[in-house]
């Protein structure tokens, strides 16, 4: 495969770790041509310029559109907010470019399928950001739930917490109204139902919960503001399988950095795992001498591929950086055709109707079934 032509929309936190991921994918994996990391988008000329320079993209615009009908361009990444997704990708997808879009793909479900239908039309490649799905830990724990090592499995939690709306005096800004969505199910548990996927398949049927810590915050300019959305939310979720899980969502929840917590119990054992460690995995099977039980730690190391490919010593641990150059070979992959651990729009947008049935589960106050 030749070269593939990058452009790449939004340079924030996201948009930076594209580009670290474009840049490092070929001499990390060492088996690809160095993409070439044709044009760098931004919401203007001058920003658009400065980031092109400090990231190492060839040509800059301050207008998104451009970059898209460019046809020195074959991969737009698009890491802009929210709001912006369905356009862009949209626009991308009509011009014939394969698209790497972050998570979500949208705040509405019509303009989630309006974006699934654009990328059936284009016969391109279109997938998402669910980076925690490719630590090399993760791929492990899935072959050994497959391979039968914690028996049949029977029930999943999922945590995901961070404490950046833990403060009640944390002023009111666009993330707690309601035209940014749900809250904390919007927020986080798109990434948990990454995780249910990728381990299990696709949530069937959900109940949900939501709870408000703060009912109000403070304005920067005085006075103070109802809250629109949830910062917490629990939603039971009956899996593909036939796998019970437990999903718990909070970005009020002090003391958490970046909590994903998950908990996988079997017939024979059972696997825990934490993001905020992410090097290392608890694995617990019941066997010989009911006093020499307990869990055992696994650190991540060469034998849990593609780690070999950043570090060949174990114990050494891998980043949240290095998930997106993983992510970025596994996208380099689906576009030549062959294997690779992605989620696209087709498992996307299952995922966002799971969340939407979440919400409306808990208007109604029943099980939803996701459509
Ligand atoms: N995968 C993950 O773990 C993860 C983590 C954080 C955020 N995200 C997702 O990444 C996306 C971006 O979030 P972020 O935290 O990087 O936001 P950010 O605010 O840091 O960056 C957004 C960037 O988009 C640019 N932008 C805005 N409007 C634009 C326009 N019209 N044209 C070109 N550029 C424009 C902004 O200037 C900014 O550089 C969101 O969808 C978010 O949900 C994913």
């Amino acid at each position: 495969m030749n070269a593939l032509r990058i452009g790449l929309i939004g340079t924030g936190y996201m948009g930076k770790c594209h580009a670290l991921a474009w840049n490092a994918v070929a001499p990390v994996f060492g088996d690809i041509e160095r993409p070439r990391l044709a044009m760098l988008g931004e919401a203007d000329e001058a920003l658009a310029a400065r980031r092109a320079r400090e990231l190492g993209f060839e040509r800059a615009t301050g207008d998104w559109r451009r970059l898209v009908a460019d046809p020195g361009i074959d991969v737009i990444s698009i890491t802009t907010p929210n709001a912006l997704h369905a356009e862009m990708a949209i626009a991308a997808l009509k011009a014939g470019k394969h698209v790497w879009c972050e998570k979500p793909m949208a705040p509405s479900l019509a303009e989630a399928e309006a974006m699934h239908a654009a990328w059936r039309a284009s016969g391109k490649v279109a997938v998402l950001g669910y980076n925690y799905i490719q630590n090399p830990l993760i791929r492990h724990i899935k072959a050994t739930i497959d391979d039968g090592t914690i028996g049949t499995v029977n029930h999943v939690r999922i945590e995901m917490d961070e404490d950046f709306m833990a403060d009640a005096a944390t002023p009111f800004t666009p993330r707690s109204a309601a035209s940014s969505g749900y809250g904390a199910l919007d927020d986080f548990g798109v990434h948990a139902l990454s995780l249910l996927f990728t381990l299990f398949g696709h949530v069937r049927r959900v109940f949900a919960d939501m709870a408000k810590p703060y009912a109000d915050r403070p304005l920067a300019a005085g006075g103070r503001r109802a809250v629109e959305n949830h910062d917490a939310a629990t939603m039971l979720a009956d899996v593909e399988g036939g796998v019970r899980a437990v999903v718990q969502l909070n970005r009020a929840a002090w003391g958490r950095k970046g909590r994903i917590a998950v908990q996988i119990f079997g017939s024979k054992g059972a696997i825990v795992y934490d993001q905020e460690r992410m090097n290392e995995a608890q694995l617990y099977v019941a066997e010989g001498p009911v006093a020499q039980q307990g869990y055992r730690t696994l650190l991540a190391g060469p034998a849990h591929k593609p780690y070999d490919r950043f570090i060949p010593a174990p114990g050494h641990s891998l980043g949240f950086n290095e998930l997106k150059v993983i992510e970025c070979r596994q996208l380099i992959a689906r576009i030549a055709g062959e294997t690779s651990v992605l989620i696209d729009f087709d498992d996307g947008l299952r995922m966002e109707r799971a969340l939407h049935a979440a919400a409306e589960s808990f208007r109604a106050g029943r099980w939803i079934d996701v459509g």
